[in-house]
């Protein structure tokens, strides 16, 4: 996935495109590049890695023109190098893209033999050749791009500016997202509003197959079938700031501190603090009634909602599946009739959690969505949007957005517990108390920021890392894991800590860290045991537990982090501060850059 922009400007183009790109750069940070029409002639500037370096080169070698297109990169085809950086380019247009042209092997073998050199590894190239080849055959922009898009296979959202055309861009999608901006004179497409926020508040977003034509101060829009169609403009509410560090070392740093804030905000969202109900949005369905729920999701967003079908099982009763939307999506599970899906996501753009959700809507489903950014293609296709209301996530590693999904999933399984009749009235009332009490407890939780630093120095030196949980402290142990993983590139697994006898047991020598997530309460006797069972083969405990847990257990752990004693039920949100602090740590010490880690990015927009 990458993330694209397009302007035909009336003022100096660059400035404007770095911008977007510097918002567009959680999309991806292989390359980074732009192309714009200097006296009718395509010039260009990519560089390979951060957008800084782009800066660099443009601070080296300036380039001019009002009108242009930017790329920010992720890389699919070709190695993430400057020769593989986007735009991509030939004597006729310039073409940005996010995405995937599936067919472009065959696309490129016609090209080369009707004559056209390729100079990259890229997919991307076989459209600036195709649309090339169709303009040297006296075919005008529009209908070069009609007769491209009719040979693309695969995903795609497209900005092309065209040599000698100073009044000209299009954009064009399918399978990935595009949004157009009016401006002052000015048109703009992106990737996302966000890009736009800066530039317009007045947006439109293109539906699946839409290409766009802007010129002379008028975005024409066509659909798949090259008819003309009007698409609704509406007023976009993000803000054109940058958001800032706020005066931490980290964007990951700064959302691991708002976390009592927003999970507060969301907490309040959906529950009276006075009469302790919780309130959904009108869907339109009697949730409470559905036979069944399937929840779909990816990465940190697919262990919320992991947590959420022990929730929503062991609450109201409700039968629940919870799988990676890159399995669902091709598992043609069936789906009851009546039923409901659900999908998670702090982007609302990942395109397997969207693939996804459109397969349950083929198969009759009410669709809700727990989506962060509520101008998103997942929040817009669902029938039922669940807002998070973390604000922006900058860290590609998500923190903030994984406990406010769980504090949604928490609201949605005390709603429906009660609306099935499966809870009493005090038992309601003492959950709801459970979650108005968490932002009070998850500040108190950090400030065992030092204390936990001082152990997370430990694992920078480690190979190997086991964490393990029991119940809903089993999708905190895989969350932890993934956390680590991702920004300190320590290898890590988790593990329900009844199965590490079958198998990562045989990992642990003397000194594995083994870090387990074990608050008192019911479960709590069972992982006892499986702590000792690692403690004996000299495994190095590192206990997340509450005052209970550490007076019963603390001898057999080399370090114990303490946490409030609160209601079971919130501990899966009060336990995920204390494991993104040790990765966040851990990678701080290693050095690695732990906002931007290599070969991710925060929205996933390719299969
Ligand atoms: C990427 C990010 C993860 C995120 C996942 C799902 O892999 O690096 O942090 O959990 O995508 O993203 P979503 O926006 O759908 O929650």
């Amino acid at each position: 996935m990458c993330g694209i922009i397009g302007i035909l400007g009336n003022r100096p183009v660059v400035p404007l495109l770095i911008d977007a790109l510097k918002r567009l750069e959680y999309r991806g940070y292989d390359s980074a590049g732009i192309a714009t029409l200097v006296n009718g002639h395509i010039d260009r500037r990519r560089a390979q890695g951060k957008l800084q370096n782009l800066e660099a080169r443009l601070d080296r070698e300036p380039l001019g023109g009002t009108v242009g297109i930017g790329h920010t990169r992720w890389a699919t085809h070709g190695r993430p190098n400057e020769a593989n950086a986007h735009p991509h380019a030939n004597e006729r247009v310039a073409v940005v893209h996010n995405g995937i042209i599936e067919n472009f092997r065959p696309l490129r073998a016609e090209l080369e033999q009707n004559g056209r050199r390729f100079e990259t590894e890229t997919d991307t190239e076989a459209v600036a050749h195709l649309l090339a080849h169709h303009l040297d055959r006296q075919m005008t922009p529009e209908e070069a791009v009609m007769a491209t898009l009719a040979r693309l296979e695969g995903a795609f959202a497209l900005a092309i500016i065209f040599a000698g055309r100073h009044d000209l861009v299009i954009g064009a999608r399918r399978g990935s997202p595009l949004a157009v901006g009016y401006g002052d004179g000015e048109l703009f497409i992106g990737s996302d509003a966000l890009a736009l926020a800066p530039l317009t508040s007045r947006i439109c977003y293109l539906e699946e197959g839409d290409w766009t034509v802007l010129r002379n101060g008028t975005a024409t829009i066509f659909d798949s079938h090259n008819r003309r169609v009007d698409r609704p403009i509406s007023q976009t509410r993000l803000s054109g700031a940058l958001i800032g560090k706020g005066g931490y070392r980290h964007y990951m740093q700064k959302e691991i501190f708002e976390q009592p804030a927003v999970i507060g905000d969301t907490v309040r969202s959906y529950l009276n603090p006075l009469t302790r109900e919780v309130t959904l949005p009108e869907c339109g369905v009697d949730l409470a009634s559905v036979p069944r729920l399937a929840i779909s999701a990816c990465g940190t967003a697919f262990y919320a909602g992991l947590v959420g079908r022990y929730w929503l099982e062991s609450l109201a009763r409700l039968p629940v599946e919870a799988d990676v939307a890159s399995e669902f999506r091709y598992r043609e599970a069936p789906l009851p009739e009546g039923g409901a899906a659900l999908f998670i996501s702090q982007s609302g753009e990942t395109i397997d959690t969207l693939a996804a959700l459109r397969y349950a809507k083929t198969q009759g489903q009410h669709i809700l969505a727990i989506v962060n950014q509520a101008e998103s293609a997942i929040a817009r296709e669902a029938d039922t949007l669940l807002p998070t209301l973390a604000g922006p996530e900058i860290g590609v590693a998500s923190t903030k957005a994984f406990t406010t999904q769980l504090t949604v999933l928490a609201c949605l399984a005390i709603r429906l517990a009660h609306d099935r009749g499966r809870i009493t009235p005090t038992q309601r009332l003492a959950l709801s108390e459970a979650l108005i009490e968490l932002p009070t407890l998850a500040a108190q939780v950090l400030q065992h920021d030092e204390a936990v630093a001082a152990i997370a120095r430990e694992l920078a030196e480690v190979r190997d890392v086991l964490y393990l949980g029991r119940g809903t402290m089993y999708p905190l142990a895989l969350e932890g894991a993934l956390k680590l993983k991702e920004i300190s590139y320590i290898h890590a697994d988790g593990y329900p800590a009844g199965e590490m006898k079958h198998g990562p047991i045989a990992l642990i020598e003397d000194g594995t860290p083994v870090i387990v997530c074990g608050p008192s309460g019911p479960l709590f006797e069972k992982t006892v045991g499986n702590v000792q069972e690692a403690a004996a083969r000299g495994g190095r405990v590192i206990l997340l537990t509450d005052a209970a847990g550490r007076a019963e257990l603390g001898d057999s752990a080399a370090h114990v982090i303490e946490l409030p004693s609160a209601d079971p039920f919130v501990a899966p949100i009060l336990y995920a501060l204390p494991i993104q602090l040790l990765a966040y740590h851990a990678a701080v010490t290693k050095g690695t850059d732990v906002d931007q880690p290599r070969n991710l990015a925060k929205s996933v927009t390719v299969e």
